[in-house]
């Protein structure tokens, strides 16, 4: 019974969720600060490398499937079920922390999963905004230590997840949610909860927001000391940021902004932060600045190419936790998605959400081992590289090796359609005598130029293939 009424739910009011998902998009800064600090400059340099990471949505949302966190927020876009009230639909929710048991949690699948993808960084959700930690913190009860699953021997649940990955030698971002809508002092249950910021006025309490900043820094803190080498921190819930930085720009966005000061002062925690992690990237989405060591437009990538660091973080399927029966992204969608990000200067950071049980399910499995068997051949024109002077010709995209002795070409073919025997572009063209190579087999191939254009002759073993995500030339 309990089962069907899930269902329901999940049926009737996920797509409105989902199609209203616009207000709460994270945009794209537009100014950017490159960093100082050598370590910081060398480590952004790294992560530039490598181009392919999972971001892993797991917590209290995945125990009913449904939305993460913003269905207990109540702005209006917000749909959920009318035949409970809303505090009676939050009390259901947080109720799932006493219920929550992942008897099958297996982060070596999720790192294997992701690693057999091509990707090569992780970053984990810590704490959402719902404010159920994933991590064995001290500041709170609320948290995966305290419930059903604390007897096991791997309920602090970060650790093991980081490792895994470690182990496989990604780099480590721990996802962290500024707001935080269990604590009293920011969803202080004195008043209502109208919408995502704060419901009292901080200026008026200023001891009751400063407990909460104290509580921000020691559980990030906390973070940074008892959870292994940690490479990025990245700042979710851009609208609890210092009021002068709410400019029009950042109103335009159509998220409810605060009406106060809601800053928790990143300055601070950044410093002890990258005291205990040299050179760690601090990502403060959407507060530009000092903070913000790279971009991350939500669900979207750039009209242009830029030549600082970004990041697109896009979900596998519609959402960015685990939903039943949720739509995915098919491999042919993600590598297009992934070659234009790379050809643009940015990352992907591909959105997963494991089950209740503690798996990812094995259908997306199935999707990131086809979406790796093509970076497996192809990898050379994707990872390490940088932006080329042109950036795309229709579907044909250009990056270039870090050096800029290597050109290389990446032609997106339609999806469910044979490969065809020649491909062309305008654009990025080799020069006159140059040797320019088939790259998923390493033979090279013949071209000619005719006019503003070169012509290239696929290779017999793949003219013809029933279907190929994308072709990759270097010259
Ligand atoms: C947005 C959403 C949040 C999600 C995140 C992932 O900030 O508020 O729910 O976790 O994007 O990029």
């Amino acid at each position: 019974m309990k089962h069907f009424f899930y269902s329901l739910l999940i049926v009737v009011f996920f797509p409105l969720v989902a199609s209203a998902q616009e207000n709460n998009l994270h945009h794209q800064s537009s100014t950017y600060q490159w960093p100082t600090d050598p370590q910081v400059k060398a480590k952004l340099d790294n992560w530039q490398d490598q181009k392919f990471g999972v971001l892993v949505h797991w917590g209290l949302y995945a125990v009913s499937g449904i939305i993460e966190s913003w269905q207990i927020c109540s702005e209006s876009w917000i749909e959920r079920d009318s035949t409970m009230t809303y505090d009676e639909y939050k009390k259901w929710y947080w109720d799932f922390s006493k219920v929550f048991n992942p008897t099958k949690f297996n982060p070596e699948q999720w790192a294997q999963a992701a690693k057999d993808a091509g990707m090569r960084y992780a970053v984990f959700t810590t704490k959402h905004h719902d404010g159920f930690c994933m991590f064995d913190t001290k500041q709170t009860d609320f948290k995966i230590t305290n419930g059903p699953f604390s007897a096991n021997p791997r309920a602090d649940v970060a650790k093991y997840v980081f490792q895994a990955f470690r182990d496989k030698e990604f780099m480590i971002g721990a996802y962290f949610s500024k707001p935080d809508w269990h604590s009293q002092d920011f969803w202080w249950s004195k008043y209502a909860t109208p919408d995502r910021n704060t419901n009292y006025d901080i200026r008026k309490y200023p001891w009751k927001w400063n407990r909460f900043k104290q509580f921000t820094y020691n559980q990030i803190s906390e973070l940074m000391h008892n959870y292994g080498s940690i490479d990025i921190l990245w700042l979710d819930g851009g609208w609890v940021r210092p009021l002068e930085t709410v400019t029009d720009e950042v109103r335009g966005w159509g998220a409810a902004i605060p009406a106060w000061n809601q800053e928790v002062d990143i300055p601070r925690i950044a410093k002890m932060s990258r005291e205990v992690q040299p050179g760690l990237l601090v990502v403060d989405r959407t507060v530009a600045g000092p903070y913000e060591n790279y971009q991350t437009p939500e669900q979207a990538i750039p009209a242009q190419a830029l030549d600082h660091p970004w990041e697109s973080c896009i979900t596998l399927g519609n959402a960015w936790g685990f939903v039943p029966n949720d739509q995915y992204k098919s491999p042919t969608k993600v590598i297009h998605k992934l070659i234009e990000i790379v050809a643009k200067g940015g990352s992907l950071l591909l959105g997963v959400g494991p089950r209740p049980d503690g798996m990812v399910e094995l259908s997306e499995v199935k999707i990131l081992k086809e979406i790796g068997d093509w970076m497996k051949v192809n990898g050379a024109a994707i990872y390490g590289t940088r932006i080329s002077k042109v950036c795309r010709d229709e579907n044909t995209f250009f990056t270039q090796s870090k050096d800029g002795k290597t050109q290389y070409a990446l032609v997106c073919l339609p999806e469910g359609k044979v490969v065809p025997k020649t491909v062309e572009w305008k654009g990025d063209l080799p020069k006159k005598g140059a040797k320019m190579k088939f790259i998923a087999n390493g033979t090279t191939v013949k071209w000619t130029i005719t006019g503003d254009k070169v012509i290239v002759m696929v290779p017999a073993s793949f003219a013809k293939k029933s279907e190929y995500p994308a072709l990759a030339f270097s010259f």
